[in-house]
């Protein structure tokens, strides 16, 4: 029997080995971060199998070989889009966004008339298809001094190529804007008429503050010069391990301003971790004034 036999099982599933599922487990933690326990096994070899077919392999072994010789990292992408959740909403957690509205705004304008600088920066770190930063600009541009006399920018980054891509082009189904409030609608996006039907872009005046980038949230240094007002970082922490959390919440807290704020996801703590953050309310700490 060739191994290409071997290697499926009765219904043509491929199968993935102890062994095959530790060099996975191994590979992807170092890349990404994300820590797989025993119990995702079965999730792993039903996402990867597409990518082995996408190569036209027939073993999780020569799968990654493949990743290891590839010397583009193209194929790497390719596994990290498969194995990473991506699952996002508009206005998802929507508490962030009033505390956003009542307490960040408030206290950045005050900032503003203090110090005369009128530029806002944030991040949605682990932004997946676009729709928290975007959600997080809506926010912004509902107070009218904002909108109308500061610089707004927001930073939004992903590992992911493909939801990278589908948050540049900005094109979301009627589906995924239907926890969009009607006026934020009418006010935000363009609807698609003839072969766009049923589709909604959010407008280019709008689109244009956020600043879509590859970025590996393990990068040992972040790169940012300027301090950010606000860092979402919402569903993602929850994929690591507690030492890549302490080590992640810890660059946070140097990339913020004084004052500054850190979400994280509804389901996710920084209890038990070693960090310098004030707690404020859950899924909400602030670094020191
Ligand atoms: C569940 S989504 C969260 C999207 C959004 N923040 C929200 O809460 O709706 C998690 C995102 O984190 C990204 N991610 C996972 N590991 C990452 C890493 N090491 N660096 C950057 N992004 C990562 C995934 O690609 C995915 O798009």
């Amino acid at each position: 029997m060739n191994s290409a036999v071997a290697g499926r099982m009765a219904h043509g599933a491929i199968t993935l080995g102890d062994h095959e599922f530790k060099m996975f487990r191994a590979l992807i933690f170092e890349k990404s971060g994300i820590s797989l326990h025993e119990g995702k096994k079965e999730l792993l070899r039903t996402r990867l199998s597409s990518r082995l077919r996408a190569r036209d392999l027939s073993s999780f072994k020569d799968y990654y070989d493949f990743i290891k010789n590839d010397k583009t990292d193209v194929e790497l992408m390719g596994l990290l889009d498969a194995i990473s959740t991506n699952l996002t909403s508009f206005f998802r957690e929507i508490n962030h966004f009033h505390f956003l509205e009542k307490k960040i705004i408030p206290q950045i304008l005050a900032r503003g008339s203090r110090t005369n600088d009128k530029a806002l920066r944030c991040w949605s770190a682990g932004c997946s298809s676009g729709e928290e930063p975007y959600t997080i600009i809506f926010s912004l541009l509902e107070n009218a001094e904002i909108k109308n006399s500061w610089d707004i920018k927001a930073l939004a980054t992903d590992i992911s190529a493909e939801m990278l891509e589908k948050a540049t082009s900005a094109v979301y189904t009627e589906e995924k804007i239907k926890t969009v409030p009607k006026g934020i609608i009418r006010k935000y996006f363009v609807k698609g008429t003839k072969d766009k039907e049923g589709l909604y872009r959010v407008r280019q005046e709008i689109s244009r503050l956020v600043q879509f980038k590859r970025f590996n949230l393990m990068t040992e240094n972040f790169p940012f010069k300027r301090k950010f007002d606000f860092i979402f970082c919402r569903n993602v922490m929850i994929y690591f391990d507690k030492p890549t959390q302490e080590t992640l919440t810890s660059k946070y807290y140097n990339a913020l301003a004084k004052g500054g704020y850190l979400m994280i996801g509804h389901s996710e703590s920084l209890t038990g971790l070693e960090h310098q953050f004030k707690y404020v309310l859950p899924t909400i700490y602030q670094k020191s004034a």
